[in-house]
């Protein structure tokens, strides 16, 4: 497909989970992509594809805004999880992303979107971040914990955390059909127990949350924040998203005291990447904070990452 207005965008974090599929969508679509990380050339090979290598960590903005050179709209896909769960942190994340926005303020790049986390959202009808509220983990991995599709993921991407939300879900799914032994009971309580003292994802998603405060109210670049919703995982790409601005969009009434349990709401990285690519080419969210949401219905295990095998003309690195 040739776009009406063929674009160079960039993206950062071009073989990672929101990235790659994100590259073959903009790829999918006509436009060039420049691919911006320390191996770029992992996403594969195609003829609208440039990779840029850089380790975003051992350069000064300066030298990074030169990798920004030529690049119509910039996407930060940039994330830790390739690195597994124990880099999960508050500290690198945040300077990583303020060195990535001084560099996008002192290069030509004309639009920045910022992917981050469903985190940051609003508890709807308040100013609250849903991190921040003592009922969001617990709903969290309730809700993850029903998905095969977001377990497989998780077990690709994370190890541990995977496995441990596993043997959880299989002592859930156990209680619920009334075979519970001893055994999932304890697996069940200890869990619960460590959500409750503390999610193990906390400070990384507190970092995206914090993140968010380099772009609210600011004037002096062209940006756009957006934070996929909580259920964000691989999945069927059906075409179809909902946009909502500032808040999680919860669906259902609350019950039982927590306020969302059983609510919350996801979309495959697939549609996820149609969502940022509308905004790339469209321009409609600029200056806003917002998500999208989608049909999650379909529990199919899809993978983590693309390459450019999934492209027309595109192929793995030779
Ligand atoms: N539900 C949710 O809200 C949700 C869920 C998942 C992710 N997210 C957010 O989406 C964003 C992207 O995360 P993701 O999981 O899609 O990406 P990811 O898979 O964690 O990684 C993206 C890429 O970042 C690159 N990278 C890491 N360190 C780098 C460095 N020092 N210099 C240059 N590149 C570096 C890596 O490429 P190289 O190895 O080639 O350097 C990696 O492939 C994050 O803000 C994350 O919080 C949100």
């Amino acid at each position: 497909m040739t776009p009406s207005r063929p674009l160079r965008v960039g993206v950062i974090g071009p073989a990672g989970f929101g990235g790659s599929y994100l590259c073959v969508e903009l790829l999918n679509r006509g436009h060039t992509v420049i691919g911006i990380s320390r191996n770029p050339e992992k996403l594969g090979s195609h003829e609208r594809y440039f990779p840029r290598p850089i380790d975003i960590d051992s350069v000064s903005f300066p030298s990074l805004a030169k990798h920004f050179e030529g690049i119509d709209v910039l996407v930060s896909e940039y994330g830790p999880h390739t690195a597994g769960a124990d880099a999960l942190l508050y500290m690198p994340f945040l300077e990583t992303v303020r060195k990535i926005v001084l560099a996008v303020k002192l290069s030509e790049v004309k639009y920045f979107l910022f992917v981050g986390g469903a985190g940051s959202l609003h508890v709807p009808g308040t100013l609250e971040s849903c991190v921040d509220h003592p009922d969001f983990f617990m709903a969290y991995r309730r809700a993850i914990a029903t998905s095969e599709a977001h377990i497989v993921y998780m077990e690709e991407r994370l190890g541990i955390m995977g496995t441990a939300l596993r043997a959880y879900r299989d002592a859930r799914f156990a209680e619920r059909e009334g075979r519970a032994t001893a055994e999932h009971q304890e697996t069940i309580k200890e869990y619960e127990a460590s959500i409750k003292a503390k999610d193990r994802a906390t400070d990384f998603i507190k970092a995206g949350r914090t993140a968010y405060m380099f772009f609210d109210g600011n004037m002096s670049f062209k940006w756009s924040f957006v934070s996929p919703s909580a259920l964000y995982r691989p999945g069927v790409r059906t075409g179809r998203y909902e946009v909502s601005v500032d808040d999680m969009v919860l669906v259902g009434e609350e019950q039982g005291g927590n306020i969302f349990e059983g609510r919350l709401t996801g979309i495959s990285v697939a549609d996820m990447a149609i969502a940022i690519a509308d905004e790339v080419e469209n321009e409609k969210l600029v200056g806003k904070h917002w998500s999208a949401w989608g049909d999650i219905s379909e529990d199919k295990p899809s993978p983590a990452y693309l390459t450019l095998d999934s492209v027309d003309g595109g192929s793995t690195w030779k």
